[in-house]
């Protein structure tokens, strides 16, 4: 957590925005890892295993109840971004919550409208397996007057997002990563979920994966 932060700013500092970087987001792969949530106050909000299909843009995260933090939080999301949908889900009781998405906004892939940042070199970039070269890029969330920094590899794999709103900011770190989907079941809805009636979403509320976590 420190050494995020500390990379972060030291990132702040020192980073050069090149301005011949004209190009586009990259997109990540199928992927399967650890998403670690990290509150500035230094809490851990959620830890857990992820499952992501790049082209499909489906998302599962189900948090690691036997995780020994006490101020994480209870959550199974599988989130459909392209329908704009997701489900909360309770597998102890069987149950589960459908709701529409507002805002698509996840740390698992850049957004299409992200502006290259950054590029720098973590540790060393002449010592054979001890650096790692990062781009940065960075954009504004709708209608929260937030803002993100998203840090990924040459091959767009994310390492962690920052999102910096009005009231917190959230770390997104991702660990263990590999570019396959392991269990393919985890990205269809569970039987018990299937007929769910969409949930009406209150006056005001937005929806987002982000959300989920405040
Ligand atoms: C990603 O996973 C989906 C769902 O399992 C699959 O249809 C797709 O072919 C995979 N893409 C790649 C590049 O492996
Ligand atoms: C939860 O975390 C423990 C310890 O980190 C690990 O052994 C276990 O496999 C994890 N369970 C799941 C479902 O990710
Ligand atoms: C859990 O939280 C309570 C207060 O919310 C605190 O007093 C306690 O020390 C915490 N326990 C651990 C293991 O962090
Ligand atoms: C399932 O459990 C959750 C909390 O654990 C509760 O809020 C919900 O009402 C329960 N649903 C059913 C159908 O029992």
């Amino acid at each position: 957590m420190y050494a995020a932060v500390t990379l972060f700013v030291f990132m702040c500092l020192t980073a050069t925005t090149h301005a011949d970087h004209h190009h586009q987001p990259c997109h990540s792969p199928n992927m399967t890892g650890f998403m670690t949530v990290w509150t500035l106050k230094g809490d851990v909000r959620a830890f857990g295993a992820f499952t992501y299909d790049s082209m499909g843009k489906k998302l599962r995260f189900r948090s690691n109840e036997s995780s020994p933090m006490n101020t994480s939080i209870g959550l199974d999301l599988l989130m459909f971004f392209d329908e704009g949908v997701f489900y909360e889900i309770d597998s102890k009781n069987q149950s589960c919550e459908k709701k529409s998405l507002q805002c698509s906004l996840h740390p698992l892939d850049i957004p299409d409208d992200a502006a290259f940042h950054a590029a720098y070199n973590t540790g060393s970039p002449s010592i054979e397996g001890e650096g790692l070269k990062v781009n940065v890029w960075s954009g504004s969330m709708a209608g929260s007057k937030g803002h993100y920094f998203m840090s990924v590899t040459m091959g767009c794999l994310p390492i962690s997002t920052f999102y910096i709103c009005d009231s917190t900011t959230f770390l997104f770190s991702l660990s263990d990563v590999e570019t396959e989907i392991k269990d393919p079941d985890l990205l269809t809805v569970p039987s018990f979920c299937v007929g769910q009636p969409l949930e009406e979403t209150p006056e005001g509320t937005v929806n987002s994966f982000l959300n989920e976590f405040m």
